[in-house]
């Protein structure tokens, strides 16, 4: 399969068609961005470490009935994927209190939550992602109907449930993260976008250093050691 024009260029991704019409090449981007993207940075190599470690956990997923729209990794930066039509829907899913959320709430950093809390954002850069409850779903027409704000819902606590413990046997915390969902060519919404450590948290589970792009956002040093290390501990 082989790319044949550019469809969109995201943060952290490139979008090719390809001679199948129901089928798109993903190439990951090395470069780094944070803040909406008011703060860029760039490593070589970054963008395969995410595909890599997308494609492990998309496999994963699949095996446990979740549908997503990965078909098959081509090469460490390329992955064959459905087409989909995004929803414009940023899902975060939080099991310990940290980033926005602590801002937001005053909870303080590192507290494990009571239950894992399902946050929606509006996918819009113009409106710095803006959090949205489902009425405001509904009245954006992200989404128009209970049922289908339920299913997402639903998914990403499954997705969490399956994402904790496989990290859990790595010795990883799951702290957060955040998909995107996406309709198929039969209208079904299915998981999309990737699953990296850039869209996770992931802390050590005995010391709580940092894996992900929290590394950056902090400037705390280089990203790549740290998805390297996430890629041979879960692969
Ligand atoms: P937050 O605490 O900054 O709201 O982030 C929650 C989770 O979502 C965290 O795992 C990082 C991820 N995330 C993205 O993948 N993209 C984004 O644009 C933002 C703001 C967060
Ligand atoms: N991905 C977002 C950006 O590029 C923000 C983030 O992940 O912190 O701006």
């Amino acid at each position: 399969m082989e790319k044949l024009t550019l469809l969109y260029e995201g943060k952290g991704k490139k979008l090719y068609t390809t001679n199948d019409a129901n089928r798109v090449i993903a190439e990951f981007k090395d470069d780094l961005t944070a803040f909406n993207a008011h703060k860029k940075g760039s490593e070589a190599g970054k963008g395969s470490l995410n595909c890599q470690i997308s494609s492990i956990l998309f496999k994963l997923l699949e095996k446990n009935n979740i549908k997503t729209h990965f078909v098959e990794m081509l090469d460490c930066y390329n992955m064959l994927c459905k087409k989909v039509k995004i929803i414009p829907l940023e899902v975060v899913v939080r099991n310990i209190a940290t980033g926005s959320l602590t801002k937001r709430l005053g909870i303080k950093d590192g507290e494990k939550l009571k239950f894992p809390l399902v946050e929606f954002y509006y996918k819009n850069d113009l409106l710095n992602d803006p959090i949205l409850n489902d009425e405001h779903c509904k009245i954006i027409n992200i989404v128009d109907n209970d049922k289908d704000i339920n299913y997402i819902k639903d998914y990403a606590r499954k997705i969490n449930d399956i994402l904790i413990s496989f990290f859990m046997e790595k010795n990883l915390k799951l702290v957060d993260f955040k998909i995107e969902f996406g309709r198929d060519e039969n209208n079904e919404i299915i998981l999309s976008d990737e699953i990296s450590p850039d869209s996770c948290r992931l802390w050590d589970k005995d010391t709580n250093k940092k894996m992900d792009k929290d590394i950056f956002r902090q400037s705390l040093g280089n990203v790549s050691d740290a998805y390297k290390e996430v890629l041979n501990r879960i692969k």
